[in-house]
């Protein structure tokens, strides 16, 4: 089984309107020499509409940073997974470290996002990853387990299969301290055989698993290279044009 590689980037709260756009365009223009690569961009919710036209006629998905578990209704400040459909977002990133870490986020409130996003059509990006001290404390596979128990809770295995699940050591997250090819690989194969426990080889086979945390345009084709990592989950390199093409170019 080949699983396709998908790079994302991942804008968190940067960017302007106009530079999110000069972004795209110049995404637009060099991504077509990588059709072997899947690749997304997920700016802030409120840019996903514009880039997403932008991005029109390009194999270049968007996707967003994070939505709610409600339909709809009162939910003040909240978007609904089929509000992200609706404005053309084909991903979204679910748990990240920074709203699990910064704003409280549960494996329980995940799972429930990552339900609404598999109802409304949306391919969730689903994050896991330990923090510094819990690596130190030899408890990576634990946690990690924890949170893929949590995160994943109910979903069947026909859903199972359309998940991305984005390793990302928090320690390693705009640090400049990217894992090593080695470590990274350990987390991964030991995420897939979770899969497997759970939905079966072929399910595990299927599931595609990114490595996120200071990726850039020099580390990157190591640690694509390993047999478990098949993609990356791109932070503070995704904001420029090139450093993000040498990324999708460490893929291939
Ligand atoms: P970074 O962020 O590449 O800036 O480390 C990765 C992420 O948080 O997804």
């Amino acid at each position: 089984m080949t699983r396709r590689i998908l790079i994302a980037g991942n804008w968190k709260m940067n960017l302007t309107l106009s530079a999110s756009l000069e972004l795209a365009e110049g995404l637009k223009q060099k991504a077509a020499g990588f059709p072997a690569v899947d690749i997304a961009v997920c700016p802030p919710s409120v840019y996903v509409q514009p880039v997403a036209a932008a991005l029109q006629g390009s194999a270049i998905k968007v996707g967003a940073q994070n939505v709610y578990f409600e339909k709809n209704g009162a939910f003040t400040g909240e978007i609904s997974a089929e509000m992200l459909t609706d404005i053309g977002a084909t991903y979204v990133i679910v748990g990240h470290s920074e709203r699990r870490n910064i704003l409280g986020e549960s494996s329980e409130l995940v799972n429930v996002k990552t339900h609404a996003a598999l109802s409304a059509g949306l391919i969730p990006i689903v994050c896991v990853g330990e923090l510094l001290k819990e690596r130190e404390a030899g408890t990576t596979e634990q946690v990690v387990r924890r949170q893929f128990d949590g995160s994943f809770s109910g979903v069947s295995a026909g859903d199972m299969k359309k998940c991305v699940i984005a390793y990302e050591p928090v320690w390693a997250i705009g640090t400049g301290k990217v894992a090593s090819p080695e470590q990274a690989e350990e987390v991964h194969a030991a995420i897939r055989k979770m899969v497997e426990a759970k939905y079966g080889k072929d399910v595990a086979e299927a599931v595609r698993i990114q490595y996120g945390g200071s990726v850039n345009d020099k580390n990157a084709r190591e640690i694509l290279a390993k047999p478990n990592v098949d993609g990356a989950l791109v932070g503070g390199a995704s904001l420029k044009v090139d450093p993000f093409i040498g990324i999708i170019n460490g893929a291939v």
